[in-house]
């Protein structure tokens, strides 16, 4: 597209918008089982006037907008209270990774500021663990140090992380739950062992924070995974998964302000205004906020345990669902809205192409430690109603997957891989993206080729082929 000459009406501006989500998944229709947690029309409309409202108003300066101040202090508040942080502090961002990356940050200046012998921090990550924490490892210097999880419930292995503690340790990090298997790690004795060992312990329930501290006020039996765990330090709370809220906005609580103060950003060393940010970014758009701040209101505690009672029956007649069918297995056990299955004797990847052919838009894992390739389905208000749809497209995708080609042969395409990898060359990425079906600049249509040669490929290479796949499509 061209820079836009002349200014369109507002109308045209709308249509040509309309167009274009044209192609989008409808995930209105509560078959995108994936990164959309919808709370129905009704509390979305309320939500879209309430972020429109502030969209404008920027949260970098609470000075000019201390409605944004006022609002994020009540939406933090809200979130200590679910997880039960009396004392606790903290900041809205605008996503989990946000929250990740400003733990991470405070982790490593609370080292710096009390450990000074400390040359190379690392921080403990069970494999479940989610990729933020790579990312945030990445952009802040400090190393990821990954243990296995335990093969049959797919928690962190405390042992394991025990035995990763070196003297330059600074943080264990825990999930309540994972969002790939919606397994909830062993909290209380993760955050005991790093008192014990003087570091700092987060727990990331950016996906469940909100749900599973409904759940437990309405009594059902879940393991402490919150604040009022000792030893737990900082939690990342994500406002924009299940607390329903628009995107963008997650929470970051610290136990205390002095843990927070090494998250935080001042700078008076330019020309320009002093720059104080609590969070990554600086200008902040009120309206994630504002949305935010809406949508635990429209919904509220009641309405939250309308949703927990609605959809943890949901995810219940899915697992079923998946139970049926023979050579399906579900993982661990999941203790929330979400789960992960695998295939025992189909390959994985051709089910998820066959359900989304049906409409059904599930989230592909691939393989990891213990861990077999699988499928994830994360439950949310929108899939409540649709749990015998699910189920026929099950059954009719297994059927047609066993009864038709599919990718072809596994073992032949491994073969091909091994020997491209052999012998790497400069056009090696070309050739495996090649193999794969990935087209540089293009949107696959089906993915399970691509994910088949993706989980025989190692790590690395997987990364670094997915770095040059994006580096074409924008
Ligand atoms: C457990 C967990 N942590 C962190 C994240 C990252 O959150 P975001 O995509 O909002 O940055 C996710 C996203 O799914 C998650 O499930």
């Amino acid at each position: 597209m061209a820079f836009p000459t002349h200014p369109l009406p507002a109308d045209t501006i709308m249509a040509r918008l309309a167009e274009l989500r044209a192609h989008d998944v409808p995930w209105r229709e509560g078959r995108l089982l994936a990164g959309i947690y919808d709370p129905g029309a009704e509390t979305r409309t309320t939500i879209q006037a309430a972020y429109s409202a502030f969209l404008s108003e920027n949260a970098l300066y609470p000075n000019f907008f201390p409605s944004l101040l006022r609002i994020e202090r009540d939406v933090v508040a809200a979130m200590a209270e679910l997880l039960r942080g009396d004392g606790a502090v903290g900041n809205c961002t605008s996503g989990g990774t946000e929250s990740i990356l400003l733990a991470v940050k405070a982790a490593r200046d609370h080292a710096r500021a009390t450990r000074p012998e400390l040359t190379a921090p690392e921080i403990i990550l069970p494999q479940t663990a989610h990729a933020a924490f790579h990312k945030a490892c990445h952009y802040l210097g400090v190393r990821p140090v990954v243990t296995p999880i335990e093969p049959t419930s797919f928690r962190a292995d405390l042992p394991a992380m025990a035995a990763a503690i070196t003297p330059q340790t600074i943080m264990l990090v825990a999930s309540a739950p994972c969002y790939s298997h919606g397994v909830i790690d062993p909290i209380p004795a993760i955050a005991a062992l790093a008192r014990e060992r003087g570091l700092l312990c987060h727990v990331d329930a950016c996906v469940g924070g909100i749900q599973l501290s409904v759940m437990r006020r309405m009594g059902y039996s879940l393991p402490d995974f919150d604040f009022s765990v000792p030893g737990v330090t900082s939690i990342s709370v994500d406002l924009h998964k299940y607390g329903y809220a628009a995107k963008n906005c997650s929470a970051i609580l610290y136990h205390t302000p002095d843990l927070r103060r090494h998250a935080l950003f001042c700078s008076s060393a330019t020309t320009g205004y002093a720059v104080i940010n609590p969070t990554v970014l600086s200008t902040r758009s009120g309206g994630p906020l504002a949305g935010a701040w809406a949508a635990i209101h429209a919904i509220g505690e009641t309405g939250y345990q309308q949703i927990v009672r609605e959809t943890m029956a949901c995810t219940a007649e899915l697992i079923a669902a998946v139970r049926s069918v023979e050579g399906l297995r579900v993982l661990g056990a999941p203790e929330m809205c979400m789960f992960a299955f695998a295939a025992e004797d189909l390959n994985i990847f051709e089910l998820d192409d066959a359900m989304a052919r049906r409409g059904w838009l599930l989230q592909p894992q691939l393989s990891k430690g213990a861990s077999p390739a699988n499928l994830h389905v994360s439950v949310h208000q929108g899939t409540v109603g649709h749990a015998d749809a699910f189920t026929t497209a099950l059954r009719e995708s297994v059927a047609e997957v066993r009864a038709g080609p599919g990718v072809g042969d596994v073992a032949a395409l491994q073969a091909e891989v091994l020997e491209l990898m052999a012998r790497p060359g400069p056009e090696t990425f070309a050739r495996v993206a090649a193999l794969a079906g990935l087209t540089p600049g293009q949107m696959p249509t089906g993915f399970a080729r691509i994910n088949t040669v993706l989980n025989l490929l190692p790590e690395a290479v997987v990364d670094a082929l997915l770095v040059e796949y994006l580096n074409s499509i924008y």
